[in-house]
């Protein structure tokens, strides 16, 4: 069964079935906040930001959506961190990942993010090929749509950024969509690190969000 189509347009993708059934929960945010305390800030820091050197990523003011459907499918072994699978081991209902996922999401914005090596012409060739390549999905800012699980990525850490363009090429990451993984695939070592460094430097001007 295909049974959430928008925005993940690609007929070749597909869903897993998990993260349909969390996604019929209204997310709890007081207990989330319980869960987040118990489970995840020892890895992703009390305000959700994650570890700089992006061996953690930032996921304060994550689209729900988006964080309910990672969290499924890295329960559902789509993603190869060993480390964040059994790390969610404790989310053992569908209720428990709509809970921490709608506090996750009402985590406020958070700037400081780890960034790339700054070379002005690579930012520049960033910049291009995010507002060519990139923008019509994750938008001008990279803030993404929750309504269609496209992720938010201005301001996340180079180094996250870097690893998931690496495993979303190769299909390493197996939730990948297929019309970006081509896109990505198409892209030189310097146009990648080009790309995650200018989206590491991305503000969030307060207007833009939805
Ligand atoms: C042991 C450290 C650790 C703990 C504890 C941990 N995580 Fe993570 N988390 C990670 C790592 C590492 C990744 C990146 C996984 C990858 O590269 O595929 C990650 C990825 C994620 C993602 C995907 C982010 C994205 O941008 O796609 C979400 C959402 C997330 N974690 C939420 C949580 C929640 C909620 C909890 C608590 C229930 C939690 N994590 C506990 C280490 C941890
Ligand atoms: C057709 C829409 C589309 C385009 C174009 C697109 N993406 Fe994505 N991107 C997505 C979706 C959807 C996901 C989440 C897929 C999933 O994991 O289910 C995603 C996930 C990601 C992630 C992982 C985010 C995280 O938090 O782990 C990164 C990084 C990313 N995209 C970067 C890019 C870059 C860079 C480009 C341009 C070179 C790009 N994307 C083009 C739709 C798109």
């Amino acid at each position: 069964m295909q049974p959430r189509g928008l925005g993940i347009e690609s007929p070749d993708y597909v869903w897993n079935e998990a993260e349909v059934e969390a996604l019929e929960f209204e997310g709890d945010i007081a207990s989330g906040e319980q869960l987040f305390a118990e489970q995840c800030e020892s890895c992703h820091s009390a305000e959700g930001v994650g570890q700089l050197d992006g061996s953690v990523p930032k996921i304060a003011a994550q689209h729900e959506t988006v964080v309910v459907k990672q969290l499924a499918d890295i329960l559902g072994g789509r993603r190869d961190s060993q480390a964040s699978f059994q790390a969610l081991a404790g989310l053992d209902t569908p209720e428990k990942i709509a809970d921490v996922g709608a506090y996750v999401a009402s985590l406020p914005v958070r700037l400081a993010s780890g960034k790339g090596p700054g070379d002005p012409a690579a930012l520049e060739l960033g910049e291009t090929l995010h507002q060519r390549d990139c923008s019509p999905c994750h938008r001008r800012f990279g803030q993404g749509m929750g309504e269609r699980y496209y992720p938010k990525i201005g301001g996340q850490h180079y180094n996250y950024l870097r690893t998931q363009l690496r495993d979303i090429a190769v299909g390493r990451r197996r939730n990948a969509l297929p019309t970006m993984m081509a896109i990505v695939r198409s892209y030189s070592d310097e146009e990648l690190g080009a790309v995650a460094d200018y989206l590491s430097r991305l503000d969030w001007p307060e207007t833009e969000l939805e």
